[in-house]
């Protein structure tokens, strides 16, 4: 159980870990690789944790040395995988190109995730049939195989990053070329092509969202590589910054040039931010929050995964704000849950809302089915005036780094005790 007391202003500086959604199809694709490879800045997160469980079932070796991460995937010899752990994460989905690459067979749960939106799997699916696999599923599980097919393939991606990732992985060694079309460029998938690009992939990226991949004879197997910081995390730390601190925050590995259309949102919002040195943000408290509107897009538009934090800024602005997301149908779904912390909002439809603003955040029993919005929670109770008692923190955990630690040492009054519900007094 997390508790967090009386209310405190924050200060000092924030390290931001490596990116969760950069890491785990990196992981994937190591798979692909048949040697050994080094990973630096691999945040230490449980779902993380569940992928190197799962792929130690399929024989590759892993070790740690801090946040580097060792991957040994030489042997890798049995599909016995265990539905269990694949079912609990979303980027199961990463499995997909890898294991069908080396065993052209395989069965796996439906990978669900957060309850988002119906997570259709399609473009996945679709970009899997046009190289040569037939897949059977249903809401439980998926059957695929088959062997590639010859000739170059144009494959539609869908915009979907996953689904981008996965043509990524499936098509490297394939003998053709192939163009996908439609593809996803958020800075994961980005760090996903260098990594494959290191390995000697052929990769060229297209304006128009279209990426070109080259048959190469193989793919090295022996290198070192870093994984990029979150920039969800950090523009996470940047509302908190604005709503928490003392004076200011600075967030160390910030990757400010990922975050434009957030920060331009953040300076509309009043919130003044300093460009310290390479990569460090100075993001101020701000006692006038101004009212703004935001839609979510694909990137480099305004991130979904930041849609939950900017809501929390948004309570505190003077004056009506509308949040439009775009990408997923239920994720406005945890506004129901700021109603009962007294937030003033109009859930319009399933795609948009309305805060009222300002509101003083009173203490509510509250869930979430998205950890984007748990986070943000976390931090509207970093700002009432209330003691908070937090369970089911565990699920944090999942996609936050030593949050808790992190906190405390910008002198947040919080301890975690673990496992159980909210009661706030
Ligand atoms: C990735 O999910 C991220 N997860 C999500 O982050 C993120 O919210 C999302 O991209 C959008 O940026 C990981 O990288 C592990 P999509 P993904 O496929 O790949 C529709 C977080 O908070 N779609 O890009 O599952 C879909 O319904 C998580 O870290 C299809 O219709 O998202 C959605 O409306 C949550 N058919 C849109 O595309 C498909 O086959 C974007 O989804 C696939 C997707």
């Amino acid at each position: 159980m997390l508790k967090i007391n009386w209310w405190k202003k924050l200060s000092g500086v924030v390290k931001i870990s490596g990116s969760k959604n950069a890491a785990l199809p990196i992981i994937w694709a190591c798979l692909l690789l048949r040697g050994k490879i080094t990973l630096n800045n691999v945040p230490k997160i449980r779902d993380v944790e569940t992928f190197l469980d799962i792929i130690s079932e399929i024989w590759a070796k892993y070790s740690w040395k801090g946040n580097t991460l060792i991957l040994d995937t030489k042997n890798m010899e049995s599909n016995k995988l265990s539905y269990e752990k694949i079912k609990k994460v979303r980027a199961s989905i990463f499995l997909l190109s890898p294991l069908l690459m080396h065993f052209w067979k395989i069965n796996i749960p439906f990978p669900w995730g957060c309850n988002i939106w119906k997570r259709p799997i399609d473009s996945h699916l679709n970009s899997l049939k046009k190289i040569g696999f037939d897949y059977k599923y249903d809401w439980e599980n998926i059957k695929i195989s088959g062997k590639l097919k010859k000739g170059e393939k144009i494959i539609n991606s869908g915009f979907s990053v996953s689904a981008t990732e996965n043509s990524l992985i499936a098509n490297v060694l394939r003998k053709w070329k192939t163009i996908l079309k439609n593809v996803a460029i958020e800075p994961h998938v980005m760090n996903l092509v260098d990594l494959l690009r290191k390995a000697w992939a052929d990769i060229k990226i297209r304006y128009s969202h279209e990426i070109i991949i080259e048959w190469v004879e193989e793919l090295s197997s022996d290198f070192e590589f870093d994984i990029i910081s979150d920039y969800i995390e950090s523009g996470t730390f940047m509302v908190l910054a604005a709503l928490a601190s003392e004076k200011y925050l600075d967030i160390e590995n910030a990757r400010v040039c990922d975050l434009y259309s957030f920060i331009e949102k953040l300076k509309e919002s009043g919130v003044k931010i300093k460009d310290l040195w390479w990569d460090t943000l100075r993001v101020y408290r701000c006692e006038n929050i101004k009212a703004v509107d935001i839609q979510t897009n694909i990137f480099p538009g305004f991130p979904t995964d930041l849609q939950s934090p900017f809501t929390i800024l948004q309570t505190q602005a003077n004056g009506m704000s509308k949040v439009h997301e775009i990408l997923f149908e239920w994720r406005l779904n945890w506004f129901v849950e700021l109603e009962k912390m007294w937030v003033k909002l109009a859930i319009l439809n399933p795609h948009e809302a309305i805060i009222f603003g300002p509101n003083n955040l009173k203490p509510a029993k509250v869930t979430s089915w998205d950890l984007r919005a748990w986070m943000s929670m976390v931090i509207a109770w970093l700002i009432s005036e209330w003691k908070t008692r937090v369970t089911q923190i565990e699920y944090i955990y999942r996609w936050y780094e030593n949050f808790v630690e992190k906190l405390k040492k910008l002198w947040a009054d919080i301890e975690d005790s673990s496992k159980a519900t909210i009661h706030s007094s």
